[in-house]
């Protein structure tokens, strides 16, 4: 009997850790089966457009600690509506199953795909830590280290001045980066998208704090968003001067807090630092455990389901109870309780 012929892919944004996981599952897979690996290039576009290449040995060694991802990704829509072109890319390579390393999007992907009868393993990926039926993905520790560095670089110069210190961090529909990494980084303020923030509130605790302390630090999800919403968003907005005008979040609440509190504001917006880079070494021990769990899934014939990390434990999730969804914060969640409990200010309305 002939060697079976695997694909792999990377798709949605990337995150520090894929090339661990690509180098897991290939080297697993080619000891233990002797299978063909196949890389297929840019996420779900490498099979809409048959880029597909063998990957050998040499061709994984060494880039466990690389960031990226030597596959490619991308995150342009979702190409179910060429899933023709797909079908024909699957039966021309003479793929047995796809290992598709990505996170909601790309999960909700290879559900839709699974059901149309095409055979994928998933391994959750992504810095935000969003992933429905996983405790943690791995880049997420990669992000906070960032973040916490950043936030603790940021204390000097805020006591210097005695400023507010506006610290803007990814995540569009989740906190999960910016509660860990705020809490990591002994952040004053931490505003999460899934706690509608009041200004008035988070001004006044500035207020109260600046009695007896010199600085305050505020660290905010790009998607958090104030109590009262876009028509809080579009005063504050079409009040700034021109440059302001540009930013998102963290640059509005800086203008608003600075407007509210008569202190000093200045923001920093980390972006992309977030997902490039080295893995940490906890993301390069998950994405290896995943990569091994995957290969597992692989070999055993278990298609249809993605690798995920319950407690301390790896265990296959069928994709279609988690595709589609997001693990937001829960708002009572022990970290926001601990942090409460510290005197972190979350801007709950009074
Ligand atoms: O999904 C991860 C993420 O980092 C989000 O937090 C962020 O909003 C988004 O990717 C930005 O991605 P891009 O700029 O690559 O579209």
């Amino acid at each position: 009997m002939s060697a079976p012929t695997f694909g792999i892919l990377t798709g949605g944004g990337d995150c520090p850790g894929l090339n661990a996981v690509i180098r897991a599952v290939t080297k697993k897979l080619l000891h233990d089966s002797r299978a063909k690996i196949l890389g297929i290039a840019d996420g779900f576009e490498g099979l809409v457009r048959d880029e597909l290449r063998p990957l050998s040995f040499d061709d994984v060694s060494g880039i466990l600690t690389r960031g990226g991802t030597i596959l490619g990704t991308s995150n342009r829509g979702d190409p179910f509506g060429q899933i023709d072109k797909i079908r024909a890319t699957y039966r021309r390579r003479n793929l047995e199953g796809i290992v598709a390393i990505g996170g909601d999007g790309s999960i909700a992907i290879a559900g839709k795909l699974s059901e149309a009868g095409l055979r994928f393993v998933c391994v959750p990926k992504t810095i935000d830590n969003d992933v429905e039926g996983t405790d943690l993905t791995f880049g997420f520790d990669t992000a906070l280290g960032v973040v916490a560095h950043a936030v603790d670089a940021l204390h000097s110069t805020a006591d210097a001045h005695r400023r507010v210190m506006v610290v803007e961090v990814m995540g569009r529909t989740a906190g999960w980066i910016a509660l860990y990494g705020g809490v990591a980084g002994g952040a004053d303020v931490i505003l999460i998208p899934e706690i509608p923030f009041d200004f008035g509130t988070v001004a006044a605790a500035i207020l109260d704090r600046h009695k007896t302390r010199r600085f305050t630090i505020v660290v905010v999800a790009e998607g958090a968003r104030p109590v009262g919403g876009d028509v809080v968003v579009q005063r504050i907005v079409s009040d700034a001067p021109e440059p302001t005008r540009l930013g998102g979040i963290g640059a509005l609440v800086a203008r608003e807090l600075e407007r509210l509190t008569g202190y000093e504001a200045r923001v920093t917006v980390l972006g992309h630092l977030q997902r490039g880079g080295t893995p940490s070494a906890t993301d390069r021990i998950l994405a290896t455990r995943f990569g091994s769990a995957a290969a597992d899934l692989v070999e055993s014939g278990q298609w249809g389901r993605m690798v995920a990390l319950q407690g301390n434990v790896l265990v296959p999730v069928p994709l279609e109870t988690v595709a589609g969804k997001r693990k937001l914060v829960p708002t009572d969640h022990e970290l926001i309780r601990a942090a409460e409990a510290i005197g972190t200010h979350f801007g709950r309305p009074q």
